[in-house]
């Protein structure tokens, strides 16, 4: 089966971007990453994908009057370049529901929490503030209400009561790492479905990465 063409949109350093260059760079692995694409010029994610040889591009959402002319620039981009599927990893821009339907079930998000808690920014703050003693991140298809949408994966993670957002962030991006890879191979592969708004899976997962995608091992 041909490999899925991935474009990956990023705001920032692009860690989870990182994670997926990693795994594609497996010739097995179901998608290949055609394009990075940031809304910001200073991204440095956007030096890691050059120097493993992936196209970048910058759509400045500045240049733009609106959400919605920045949002149709950006599909005109991933339309040309014939992506199959968007992967946001850390793109800090809210989509127009327009662009999203035009994109649904082929665009999904990492999340630091365990969705539905905790939507937004600022979530290991929250998760501490509330007294939480597990966190964790979710992979998600992406719907128009932010950081919403069917659940694909997730990792438990333990809090620290001596935590602060800053160390519970770096554990919590670990699993991130983990999940994001996985997640995005089931649905590069055709495993992973949305029916009535809920994930299907079609055929068996083996054991050890079915697990992995809800209780990955992380580590500090
Ligand atoms: C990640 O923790 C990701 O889960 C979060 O932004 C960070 C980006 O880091 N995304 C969201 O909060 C989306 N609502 P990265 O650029 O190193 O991947």
């Amino acid at each position: 089966m041909a490999r899925k063409r991935v474009a990956i949109l990023i705001s920032g350093r692009g860690s989870n971007m990182t994670a997926l260059i990693e795994a594609a760079a497996d010739p097995d692995y179901p998608a290949e990453i055609a394009l990075v694409l940031s809304n910001r010029a200073d991204a440095g994610g956007l030096v890691r994908a050059a120097e493993a040889g992936i196209a970048t591009a910058v759509i400045d959402h500045k240049a733009f009057a609106s959400r919605a002319e920045f949002d149709a620039a950006m599909d005109a981009r991933l339309r040309a370049e014939n992506i199959d599927i968007v992967c946001l990893a850390g793109f800090m821009r809210l989509l127009t529901d327009g662009f999203v339907e035009g994109w649904r079930d082929r665009m999904i998000n990492i999340h630091p929490s365990l969705l539905p808690l905790f939507p937004g920014l600022d979530t290991h703050e929250r998760a501490i503030e509330a007294g939480m003693r597990l966190t964790g991140c979710t992979v998600h298809f992406v719907r128009a209400k932010m950081d919403s949408g069917p659940i694909i994966g997730q990792a438990a993670v333990p809090i620290a009561l001596d935590d602060t957002p800053d160390t519970l962030s770096k554990r919590v991006l670990t699993a991130e790492h983990q999940i994001y890879p996985l997640a995005l191979a089931l649905v590069a592969s055709g495993l992973a479905t949305v029916e009535n708004e809920r994930l299907v899976m079609r055929g068996d997962l083996p054991a050890d990465i079915a697990s992995m995608l809800v209780s990955p091992s992380f580590g500090d």
